[in-house]
């Protein structure tokens, strides 16, 4: 049985990583956020009470299940005070559950105007960012002038980095943007102190604590945010997120070594979902489209955006299953294309009069993609809340296997509906 497991999203985000890794937590010991910041928006769903996570790992509602946000995370300190209010509110232990890793680069609210400003200055190029400061926050992490969590033990130290970055930023959004958005150094430094007391108890060195949980045969899991097209490497770029969505990123936004890594899952919805700009072959603007955005209920957790709607790509998947080396595929929201005559499945893409069978690098030629199809029979049947395999219509286990086959990898899991227990568990993986 897998000890460690990657549990990530082989599309454009949204996939159900949420649920899937809060079901599955309730056979480990801890749960870990490697990358992304509170642009995720996880939903979990437990008899009918309904929790988003944008920052805290899902596992958090698991009683023994520690939660660890690794030093690959940004992290907004007022976004998570907010979401640690939400759950403590409701009698989640979050103090006795959750910790981070002192090296996490800090959201400001300077990296948020920033990111407002920029989108706007973009007009109809505009990335459709979250507008969460994300960008910005990984820009300065790179740049080597981040504000880090384990700062705020060092108040002067802390206060000169502040400054320099202010500095930098309020001359640009002044200078260059034309902004009115300025941000004052006492201010700034006052409200990121008046964090620490509350954070500071939480830090410790999640890579060390990841490491003994392993050495004592403890089960790990990795909970990926966004999705493999959203990697600012290997995504429709510019049209990404700015951290590495995929599986590799454990290893550096974790401090867990790729060879600890036991399996990789590759939440997979089992049509698709993208919000935000960028190149999407298999987009629908019919009125299929709106019904499955309408059946799946597909509105952005955290922008609350309408998201675009497609048919499944199994060229966009190849690419994922390769460069996550996905050992196991969880399909989700099969319920959602419960009485749909006909289903479509991107097989190849045309190119330029050429078939081509991975995504171009480029988002321009990838936007001159055309989907060729491959047409399967839909099923009239409820597949809502089935728990079963051998109960699915046999025109649903056509498609899956097709899916199977197409891209050699099992499917492992199959979630009807989106409570905590809806899922067909093919094979235990974890
Ligand atoms: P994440 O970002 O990958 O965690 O996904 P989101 O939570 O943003 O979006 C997934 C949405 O689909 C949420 O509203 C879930 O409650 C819901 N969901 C997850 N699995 C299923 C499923 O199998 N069927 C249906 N109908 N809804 C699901
Ligand atoms: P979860 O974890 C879907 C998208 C944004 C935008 C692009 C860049 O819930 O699957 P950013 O704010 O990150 O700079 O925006 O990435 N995006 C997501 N789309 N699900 C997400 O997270 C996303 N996080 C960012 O819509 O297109
Ligand atoms: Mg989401």
């Amino acid at each position: 049985m897998n000890h460690n497991i990657v549990i990530l999203g082989s599309q454009w985000g949204d996939e159900g990583k949420g649920k899937v890794v809060d079901f599955l937590t309730d056979k480990a010991d801890a749960v870990v956020r490697f990358q992304g910041g509170h642009n995720a928006g996880h939903t979990l769903v437990i008899k009918g009470e309904v929790t988003k996570l944008r920052l805290i790992p899902s596992g958090i509602l698991h009683e023994g299940v520690q939660s660890f946000i690794g030093n690959g995370v940004v992290v907004s300190l007022d976004a998570l005070s907010i979401e640690m209010n939400e759950l403590l509110e409701r009698g989640v232990p979050v103090f006795e559950r959750l910790s981070l890793s002192e090296a996490c680069p800090v959201v400001l609210p300077i990296h948020v105007a920033i990111d407002e400003v920029r989108e706007e200055a973009l007009g109809d190029q505009k990335i459709g960012t979250t507008k969460r400061g994300i960008g910005p926050a990984y820009e300065d992490k790179i740049a080597r002038r981040a504000i880090r969590i384990g700062d705020l033990a060092h108040p002067e130290k802390l206060k000169a980095k502040l400054k320099v970055l202010l500095d930098l930023h309020n001359f640009t959004l002044k200078n260059y943007y034309r902004s009115h958005l300025q941000f004052d150094l006492e201010e700034t430094y006052l409200k990121l102190l008046n964090h620490a007391k509350t954070i500071l108890p939480m830090v410790c060195d999640v890579s060390a604590k990841l490491n003994d949980i392993r050495k004592n045969k403890g089960k790990i899991i990795f909970e990926g945010a966004q999705g493999t097209l959203l990697d600012i490497d290997h995504g429709t770029y510019p049209f990404v997120t700015s951290s590495n969505t995929i599986s590799g990123t454990v290893a550096s936004g974790a401090g867990f070594g790729p060879c600890y890594i036991d399996a990789v899952v590759g939440i997979t919805k089992v049509y698709t979902t993208r919000v935000g700009s960028g190149a999407y072959p298999t987009e629908l603007f019919d009125e299929i489209g709106e019904h499955l955005g309408k059946k799946g209920c597909e509105f952005g957790t955290v922008t609350g955006r309408k998201r675009r709607t497609g048919w499944l790509d199994l060229v966009a998947l190849r690419r994922a299953i390769e460069i996550n080396s996905i050992t196991s595929i969880c399909l989700t929201k099969l319920d959602v294309l419960d009485g749909l005559k006909e289903l479509k499945v991107c097989v190849a893409y045309e190119l330029d009069g050429k078939e081509v069978h991975y995504p171009p690098y480029d988002n321009a030629d990838y936007m001159r993609c055309k989907p060729v199809y491959k047409t399967f029979i839909g099923w009239s049947q409820e597949t809502f809340n089935q728990t079963e395999y051998e109960k699915l219509p046999k025109a649903a286990h056509d498609y899956i296997s097709f899916i199977e086959e197409f891209l050699d990898v099992p499917v492992d899991i199959i979630s009807t509906g989106p409570e905590r227990n809806q899922n067909v568990i093919v094979k235990s993986i974890f």
